[in-house]
């Protein structure tokens, strides 16, 4: 009988029969006349166990001279043993080499500590460590579920451009790009555009990469990074953050069903994520700064909060270990927030806006807003901001013709997957992070 094709991830459908597993040496230890080849696929790894007795000698020898990373098809047995990550070992049968890594020329990461520069010098190697790889397997499962949530809730993907003739989110941190000798820049956000396709179809949302010459190096900020973004016509703020708050619960419990192993393999405490359900907390930004203010008076912030400002990062951080689940701020004062947004009227010096602050010191993970919908508002601010009215003619046209009131939240792709998997920085969210001193490789 020939052996079947398995992945190490389905080991367990295959427990007393031969396999055969298309990878990689991870590593490998030796004791006596037995050898321990460990593996790994891209689904998981598994270790091998082959006796000078109970293989070839050509077997025998070409395991004990193998090296790390050369590729290989495994034939071996599969037999469940408790103790064993993953609950399988393999009796190992045969073993055929596709290319032996030289010892002339080892694999430059070893199983002992890198720091992290060597290793994103080598990012297009480091992302085969299982750790790297779950991180990696973790994302795809936000996406996936990200995009789910709305193709199945009635949201239509309408993708905005990439290259585009004006800021959205002010001018200091574009990217300017020659288009044909005329400026353009890489995109920030695509709201603007999706604005006009929401009051075209309704429920939309946009994915994609976005671009942000932050020149501040913090473990939170990317030059590119994706974005998820929904708009939709005739919701207000409150229908926002209910929306905010079902979308993020959905993404969440998504990996804990479909991606549990990788969190264990990542070390991540899931209990943390299993309390991520709807309702989260509301805290108006003055509650909010009114707390931060309390907190230094009690020695717990060494920098005053003054009130009127932006949260910094010490805040953010504080303000989200107060709380189990993220925490929607609503309302910041108008001023240091964006020009589209509409203001509140109870008290216009405050915007209908909201960021959602991922707990465990996470941080924004949501910025979203109601916007403007009168055009004399909007052309003001617009003028207000230094912003080129020439370019925003036609999004002047979404309040000319048949406006109404509409709001759309962004949510950072990397900040999310930051915050699931307990990471200390957004480098290792991403295949290939760009930061203000990275474009390699
Ligand atoms: O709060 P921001 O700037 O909001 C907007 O761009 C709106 N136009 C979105 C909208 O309403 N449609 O960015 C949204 C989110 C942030 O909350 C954060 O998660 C992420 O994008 N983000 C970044 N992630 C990584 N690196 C950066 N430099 C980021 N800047 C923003
Ligand atoms: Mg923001």
């Amino acid at each position: 009988q020939v052996p079947a094709a398995a992945t190490i991830s389905t080991l367990g459908q295959y427990d007393g029969q031969s396999v055969t597993l298309h990878g990689w040496l991870y590593n490998s230890r030796e004791s006596g006349k037995l050898i321990f080849p460990i593996f790994r696929d891209g689904t998981g790894t598994v270790q091998g166990v082959a006796h000078v007795k109970s293989v070839s000698p050509e077997v025998f020898d070409t395991l004990k001279n193998l090296t790390q990373e050369s590729s290989v098809i495994v034939t071996g047995k599969v037999r469940a043993d408790k103790r064993a990550p993953g609950g399988y070992e393999l009796d190992i049968e045969n073993v055929q080499v596709i290319q032996r890594v030289p010892e002339s020329d080892p694999y430059p990461i070893t199983p002992k500590e890198h720091g992290v520069d060597f290793l994103m010098e080598r990012r297009h190697l480091w992302i085969r460590s299982p750790r790297q790889s779950a991180i990696l397997r973790i994302r795809a499962e936000i996406m996936r579920a990200a995009a789910e949530y709305f193709d199945s809730n009635g949201f239509v993907r309408t993708d905005p451009p990439i290259l585009t003739p004006a800021a959205c989110e002010g001018t200091s941190t574009l990217f300017p790009v020659d288009y044909f000798g005329d400026p353009a820049f890489l995109t920030q956000s695509g709201q603007l555009y999706i604005e006009s396709t929401a009051l075209a179809l309704g429920k939309v949302y946009s994915f994609g990469p976005t671009f942000r010459a932050e020149k501040s190096k913090t473990r939170r900020h990317l030059t590119e990074f994706w974005m998820v973004e929904p708009e939709v016509a005739f919701m207000d703020l409150d229908g926002l953050m209910t929306l905010a708050e079902n979308y993020i619960s959905h993404i969440v419990q998504s990996v804990l069903k479909n991606r549990r192993s990788e969190l264990e393999v990542i070390g991540r405490d899931i209990a943390r994520l299993e309390a991520i359900t709807p309702p989260f907390p509301r805290l108006r930004y003055d509650e909010a700064a009114k707390m931060l203010q309390q907190a230094h008076a009690d020695g717990h912030l060494e920098n005053p909060f003054e009130y009127g400002n932006d949260f910094g990062s010490p805040d953010e951080t504080w303000l989200t270990q107060q709380f189990e689940k993220p925490v929607m701020v609503h309302r910041y004062p108008a001023a240091v927030k964006a020009f589209y947004m509409e203001p509140d009227p109870q008290d216009p010096t405050y915007a209908l806006c909201v960021d959602v602050l991922a707990p465990e010191g996470y941080g924004e993970v949501i910025g979203g807003s109601q916007r403007v919908a009168s055009y004399e508002l909007l052309k003001s601010r617009i003028e207000s901001h230094d912003l080129p009215l020439e370019s925003f003619q036609w999004y002047l046209d979404l309040r000319r013709y048949g406006s109404v009131p509409h709001s759309g939240f962004g949510m950072g792709i990397e900040r999310v997957v930051a915050w699931i998997c307990g990471l200390d920085h957004v480098r290792e969210t991403i295949p290939f992070a760009r930061t203000l001193h990275r474009i390699y490789p």
